[in-house]
């Protein structure tokens, strides 16, 4: 259906041509635990969710590329001759980015006319700049011919955001993107890159997704201040500690041995947390696979306390969701999920109660915050591939 649409669209906005349309896809994520430790060396484990970018694609023979999205309803034209010029576009820049790497690797590509159907609600925090990214650098690698290793794939995206975009993204979301498995959550080694597929079988309780609505941009976002902060705790702890190479290779035991090495107090903060965080991802995951959902959820519950009062990257809006939640009865656990300062929670709710959990938390957060939340309850998918 949505390929039916799609060539359509291609066809009206650019023209038909004798070149073949080609259709591929790719998803958000959810981070489970894990936050704001994969640039400090740490474990996440986040699930790729049901949220797509999709794409049509087609051949052009010169070195132009043309974006279009359905919901934006503009063409972007870009010379890869020169995408210097387009760094600051609104909208476009991610997937120039993308074009601007592989360019930067040698391969040999031409132009593409590409349509745009991103179903990854915009700055929500599941990663809407990933799925656009990996679905970009899929669709135009595979329309030349080119066979890159999926994790490959997944560094050139985070690459393109570092250097063309200027956000200093960790790895996570661009590996979630394109390694995801249905029902499957993974536990990433974001230093060694090493990663296993846990299964999440949540029996009688569902995963839900509420939104704030509140828009946030990681670029203007505290983003990058928060890992230049957790850069300078590290450097201070390397006095003690000559040795480690990141946040999430200390101890607890071997942080508090340091910790008064840490001069700015909010750079303590930081540096606790990320060591904190990294030890619950491994715990909660060993509960996960003991199908011990309740311990599981008490991590999920630790996290969001932590990253509120500690690495301060919540807002009033995720907070009013997530405490919410914690009084709700069928509720194992909830807290943000993603950067932070807007964007969305994640809660295990029981299944049967997933109608009045939704019910209870929208009525309160319109009261308290004054616009609505959305919901969605999440299904765990598959990474990028060709439909
Ligand atoms: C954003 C970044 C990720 C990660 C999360 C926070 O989604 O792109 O690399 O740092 O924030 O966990």
């Amino acid at each position: 259906m949505i390929k039916d649409d799609l060539l359509n669209v291609i066809n009206e906005i650019y023209g038909k041509s004798d070149e073949t349309v080609r259709f591929f896809q790719a998803p958000g994520r959810v981070n489970l635990i894990g936050e704001h430790i994969d640039y400090n060396g740490g474990y996440v484990f986040p699930a790729a969710i049901d949220k797509v970018s999709t794409v049509a694609i087609r051949k052009r023979n010169d070195s132009i590329i043309k974006l279009y999205a359905t919901d934006l309803r503009y063409v972007v034209e870009a010379d890869m001759k020169n995408l210097e010029q387009y760094k600051n576009l609104k909208w476009g820049n991610y997937q120039l980015g993308v074009i601007d790497q592989i360019l930067k690797k040698g391969l040999k590509i031409k132009g593409a006319e590409f349509i745009f159907d991103d179903k990854v609600p915009l700055g929500s925090g599941l990663s809407s700049s990933a799925a656009i990214e990996v679905v970009t650098a899929y669709a135009i690698l595979q329309l030349y011919g080119y066979k890159m290793e999926k994790m490959d794939i997944a560094l050139l995206c985070q690459k393109a955001e570092h250097e063309y975009v200027g956000v200093k993204c960790g790895i996570m979301d661009q590996f979630a993107s394109v390694m995801g498995k249905k029902d499957h959550a993974m536990l990433l080694d974001c230093n060694t890159l090493q990663y296993e597929y846990v299964p999440v079988k949540m029996d009688e309780y569902s995963i839900v997704i509420s939104n704030t609505n509140k828009k946030r941009s990681l670029g203007s976002s505290m983003y990058n201040k928060r890992r230049s902060e957790c850069e300078q705790a590290l450097s201070d702890m390397q006095k003690k500690f000559p040795d480690k190479k990141y946040l999430c290779d200390f101890s607890y035991k071997e942080f508090l041995s340091c910790v008064d090495e840490i001069i700015d107090e909010d750079c303590k903060k930081r540096a606790e947390h990320a060591v904190c965080e990294n030890l619950r991802v491994l715990d909660s995951v060993k509960a996960l696979r003991k199908n011990d959902i309740f311990s599981f959820c008490k991590y999920l519950n630790l996290s969001h306390i932590s990253l509120r009062d500690l690495y301060e990257v919540s807002c009033k809006e995720l907070d009013v969701l997530v405490e919410n939640a914690w009084m709700q009865k069928d509720v194992l656990g909830s807290r943000m999920t993603g950067a932070g300062f807007g964007g969305c929670t994640v809660s295990i709710v029981k299944s049967e109660s997933v109608e009045t959990f939704i019910e209870d938390i929208s009525r309160v957060y319109s009261e308290v915050v004054g616009y609505d939340a959305s919901f969605y309850v999440c299904n765990i998918s598959d990474g990028v591939k060709e439909i």
